[in-house]
């Protein structure tokens, strides 16, 4: 429970409409509660006409002057009474339930923001479905619990008491035998609605299974088709799809159970209030009336009383959610951003003794590293799969820090830097290219923040050497790439993704192995292109092939995370180590 705490500054941020809510909420129930003491009075006043109209001369004169007159002002009465309360009614929801959706759109919002500030490192901890049913299903959930969570208890609070106001006015005893049973209905309901929910917990993890099978399945439909697996994956998939079956039927079972509990125990309620009232209008303790009432009463109790423990069961599962929510909401970045704006980058990078340890695997990705590159020079670092090439792009990108060591542009730690003005000064090439599922214009334009013109996306374009290529399309940059750039081959992908970077006329550019599935000559055109940049551009480019990175001013050679040779092309070439090694295999392959 303590982790819907978090909700409270909410609440106060809303206070003024829930006050309001609370106001209609309490309306509502009095004229509730005020429309059975009518039907009473009614019943009441039609048992005297009766008893009169036996002995009255002119039955017309009697019915037309006095039963007529106040048949038609009871009628009036109720309706009027039933019109004000619907309108309080509507005045509830309107204030309560809009609170919750408020409140819901400002959590996501929250939840969005802490996403987007959370280290690289907490999305490979924490997988995407994760990260997907927080914002969604867990806020989902929250939300029921400040709607219906709060207005229902609010109202049987106000409700309960003003019908014992009057109840107990009535008659002290009858009162007492009438609520009997509806304690026991609310722990029986809170018993079948706590398995229900349990229930449907288990229905939406298997229908969270259904859907990521799915999805993999179509993004993973050629490896399908290839490997002609579509029975066998059809088979699993009714696997799936039969546990979801098995789950749901359990859970329609218990729901049945809901309505027929509650009718049994109104049954009850009523039988007993008839019974008891019975021999006390015998005794003429009370009237046939004030029965009528009480059963009118009963039956109106009766869901505010069920509602208890559906709703306590809506508060332990919003509690629940809450919870995991808040595991995210008071996770701190990794990556901490320093005050240090920077106005001017000369763009000199320097790594320090760079030792870095992946912390969720512990694996030492790099040790002990040590280089520096100049304003405007290039660095290539080259090794075999796994040797660290990509970690040294992301430490310089400070997507990670280094576990020893540091890191330094201009001579000042990254650390010290603003984050955002640091990041400002970058382009960045993942290995893993992404694109988003908009125009092609809007991909390479992604990172600039002020108005741009055709023209600068096409410069870019130009020096990553796929304009040509844009230009054939039907609709050129305005052509909409499908998910993740599908439409595109993979050559061309890089390329834009090249473009994103270069559009941002960065200072220091990372490019990290985003040349490898282009051909050896388009990769010539983009490395000439990228030595002519307007701005003088410290490069740090990583690759497989000696090609792209032969005419770096510096190349490192990793093993294992470890700098083995190093120098220029013809050094490494002189050193006739593993450099040298590569480049006779590659050349024969050539
Ligand atoms: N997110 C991660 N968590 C844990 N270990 C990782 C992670 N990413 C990489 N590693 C490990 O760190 C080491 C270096 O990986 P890195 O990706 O830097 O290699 P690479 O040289 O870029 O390889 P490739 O040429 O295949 O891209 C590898 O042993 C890898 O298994
Ligand atoms: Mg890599």
């Amino acid at each position: 429970m303590k982790a819907l705490a978090y909700l409270n500054k909410f609440l106060w941020k809303y206070r003024g409409r829930l006050f309001l809510g609370f106001l209609f909420i309490l309306a509502s129930n009095i004229i509730q509660a005020i429309m059975p003491s009518i039907v009473q009075d009614a019943v009441d006043q039609f048992k005297t006409f009766i008893e009169q109209y036996a002995a009255v001369e002119s039955k017309e004169i009697f019915y037309q002057e006095k039963v007529l007159p106040f048949a038609g002002y009871i009628v009036a009465l109720y309706i009027g009474l039933a019109l004000l309360r619907a309108v309080f009614v509507f005045m509830m929801r309107q204030t309560i339930i809009i609170v919750s959706r408020l409140i819901e759109y400002d959590l996501k919002n929250e939840i969005y923001d802490q996403y987007q500030r959370l280290s690289l490192s907490f999305y490979k901890r924490n997988n995407t479905g994760d990260l997907m049913n927080r914002i969604s299903e867990d806020v989902s959930k929250v939300r029921t619990y400040l709607g219906p969570g709060l207005m229902y208890p609010i109202n049987l609070i106000c409700l309960f008491t003003v019908t014992l106001i009057f109840m107990i006015d009535k008659s002290v005893e009858l009162t007492l035998w009438t609520l009997v049973p509806l304690p026991i209905m609310s722990v029986l309901i809170y018993l079948v609605s706590s398995t229900m929910n349990k229930r449907s917990e288990r229905v939406q993890h298997q229908q969270s299974r259904l859907t990521t099978f799915v999805q993999e399945t179509f993004s993973g439909i050629r490896v399908i088709k290839a490997y002609n697996r579509q029975s066998e994956s059809l088979n699993s998939f009714t696997e799936e799809s039969n546990e979801y079956k098995k789950r749901s039927l359990r859970l329609v079972l218990i729901n049945a159970f809901f309505a027929p509990i509650i009718m049994l125990l109104i049954g009850l309620s009523t039988i007993i209030t008839i019974y008891v009232g019975g021999i006390k209008t015998i005794g003429n303790e009370i009237s046939y009336g004030d029965i009528v009432q009480f059963v009118i009463y009963v039956n109106m109790l009766t869901w505010p009383f069920a509602s208890i423990g559906w709703v306590t069961s809506i508060v332990q599962r919003a509690a629940a959610s809450q919870q995991r929510i808040n595991e995210f909401m008071n996770e701190q970045p990794e990556i901490v951003s320093g005050e240090k704006s920077i106005e001017q980058m000369n763009g000199k990078l320097e790594f320090r003794n760079v030792t870095f340890e992946y912390p969720n695997t512990k694996i030492e990705a790099l040790n002990n590293i040590n280089f520096c590159i100049e304003p405007g020079k290039t660095l290539a670092v080259i090794g075999k799969t796994g040797s660290g090439k990509s970690t040294i792009a992301d430490l310089a990108a400070r997507l990670y820090d280094p576990t020893e060591g540091k890191v330094l542009i201009d001579g000042v730690p990254l650390q010290k830097f603003e984050l955002n003005s640091f990041r400002s000064h970058i382009g960045y090439v993942p290995q893993e290219v992404f694109l988003f599922s908009d125009t092609i214009a809007n991909n390479i334009s992604f990172g600039l923040e002020n108005e741009h013109s055709l023209d600068t996306i096409r410069q870019a374009a130009i020096n990553a050497h796929i304009d040509h290529n844009v230009m054939e399309f039907k609709d050129g940059y305005e052509t909409i790439m499908g998910e993740r750039g599908i439409t595109l081959s993979g050559g061309q992908k890089q390329r834009i993704s090249i473009a994103r970077a270069l559009i941002r006329q960065p200072e220091l550019l990372i490019l990290d192995d985003c040349l490898s599935a282009v051909d050896t000559e388009t990769e010539e055109v983009i490395l000439n292109r990228l030595k002519k940049l307007e701005k003088p551009t410290t490069t740090i480019i990583s690759s497989h092939r000696i090609s792209s990175i032969q005419h770096a001013d510096e190349i490192i050679f990793l093993d294992s995370g470890k700098i083995s040779e190093r120098g220029t092309h013809e050094d490494l070439l002189k050193l006739k180590g593993a450099y040298y090694k590569l480049y006779l295999k590659q050349l024969a392959e050539s």
